[in-house]
């Protein structure tokens, strides 16, 4: 007698058996997987009740920047101030509790005990670490109703005071504000100012000229140097929430950088609502980590900041919504003021959960050097740097041009 597990079976119903058990197991490894996949995340884990406090204890950074910034995400933490009211006191814990200048304008003497290589560090780092909590600066020229037209496009350009001619060329070609393209375009340089013992000669008359001829200067009294660009956005950026929340749309940029304007009306047009809403691009740079080499610009040592840099839009310029703007405004008084400017804005946008995108048309390490004459490449790139005021012309009568036949 043969069992009936034996019996042969004929050879057409082998097939879809077979094909239905590896399908199957098939399922089978797929559920397995998606299971396995949730645990890492941590989500749908099974509860378990910690035996001890869950929390992770916050040891105190070497680093000056952080262990500041350690003391505002415990200032700011949701959780831990959930249950207070606006006016009550939070309780800092012993090794976050500073005795920091009242006036926070004051210079911040502490950093000469609490950063060990203080009196050997760069002068530029002594001068950044003694301000670093100060971000009020009185306005000395503005322009409060540069906005009233609700402009779709704000160009931001970041400039410095003898810089005459490139905010001329930058008027003549990219930055001519008014309407382009069928849309509002209004552009603002942003300056600051100088000190007395910094020896630069006297411009600011020639400045007040050009503020009352142009009407696009905005000026703040604070020394303008490379440490303190960070200043100017956070500037840029409180100025914004006050006289230009109406704003679609920000390009924020040097002013040595080549803008395709119509090229960046184009791209936001196309945009939806939902997209706006988060809508920050520019030249991406990602996994980058301070520079430990002091000889290099980006020079930062450890006794100022630990860690790796989050994913930040290269400073020249890039491309933001004006929605973004005033969470940006809203969020950067969470975040310690760092020494480098574009990556202030990443850690700024991180801290809202989110990340800029590349987009491949800001190039602010330049093209290649074949192309730099062919006017046709600048009419597909958004952004270019750098560029002489010269060059701006020249690029922008090139593209300007509809006879010019790209194809
Ligand atoms: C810091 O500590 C002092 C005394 O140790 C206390 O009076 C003060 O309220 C504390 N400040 C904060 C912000 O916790
Ligand atoms: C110009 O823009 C306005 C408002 O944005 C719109 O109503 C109008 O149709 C546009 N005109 C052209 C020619 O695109
Ligand atoms: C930034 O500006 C402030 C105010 O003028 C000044 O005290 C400080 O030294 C400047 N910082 C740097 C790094 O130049
Ligand atoms: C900024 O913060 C304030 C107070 O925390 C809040 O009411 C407001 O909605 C925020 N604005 C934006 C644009 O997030």
């Amino acid at each position: 007698m043969q069992r009936g597990g034996n019996m042969p079976v004929p050879r057409r119903k082998v097939r879809p058996l077979c094909v239905m058990m590896m399908f199957n197991i098939f399922i089978c490894i797929l559920v397995g997987i998606s299971w396995t996949l949730r645990d890492g995340n941590g989500v749908r884990q099974k509860i378990r009740i910690p035996s001890q406090r869950f929390w992770r204890q916050q040891v105190p950074s070497k680093s000056f920047w952080n262990k500041e910034q350690q003391r505002l995400d415990f200032i700011y933490n949701p959780v831990i101030n959930s249950g207070l009211s606006s006016d009550s006191i939070i309780e800092l814990p012993g090794w976050l509790n500073d005795t920091g200048p009242l006036n926070l304008c004051e210079p911040d003497n502490r950093v000469l005990v609490q950063i060990s290589d203080y009196n050997s560090l760069p002068q530029r780092f002594q001068d950044f670490l003694l301000h670093m909590r100060c971000r009020t600066y009185p306005m000395l020229l503005n322009q409060p109703s540069v906005c009233d037209d609700k402009p779709f496009l704000l160009l931001a350009v970041k400039s410095l005071i003898p810089h005459f001619d490139r905010r001329q060329a930058i008027r003549e070609t990219w930055g001519r504000a008014g309407v382009i393209a069928n849309r509002t375009v209004v552009t603002v340089f942003l300056l600051g100012n100088t000190v007395s013992a910094d020896h630069f000669p006297n411009l600011l008359e020639m400045l007040a000229h050009e503020a009352k001829l142009y009407k696009d200067i905005l000026q703040w009294d604070y020394r303008d140097t490379f440490f303190n660009l960070t200043l100017k956005d956070v500037l840029f950026l409180e100025w914004f929430n006050k006289h230009c929340p109406q704003t679609k749309y920000i390009l924020k940029g040097d002013d040595d950088v080549f803008v395709n304007t119509l090229q960046i009306i184009e791209l936001l047009e196309g945009l939806s609502e939902v997209k706006a809403k988060d809508f920050f691009i520019g030249d991406v740079i990602n996994n980058a980590a301070p520079h430990r080499d002091s000889k290099l610009k980006y020079f930062i040592p450890e006794s100022v900041f630990e860690g790796q840099y989050p994913a930040y839009a290269g400073g020249g310029g890039y491309l933001y919504s004006g929605e973004l703007a005033l969470r940006l405004h809203n969020v950067s008084r969470e975040v310690a003021l760092y020494p480098i400017d574009d990556v202030y804005t990443g850690m700024c946008l991180k801290k809202l959960g989110l990340v800029p995108e590349k987009h491949t048309g800001f190039r602010t390490f330049d093209i290649e050097e074949k192309y730099r004459y062919s006017p046709c490449i600048y009419r597909n790139l958004m952004l270019v740097h750098s560029r002489t005021p010269q060059e701006m012309l020249t690029i922008w009568q090139g593209i300007d041009h509809p006879e010019l036949d790209c194809q």
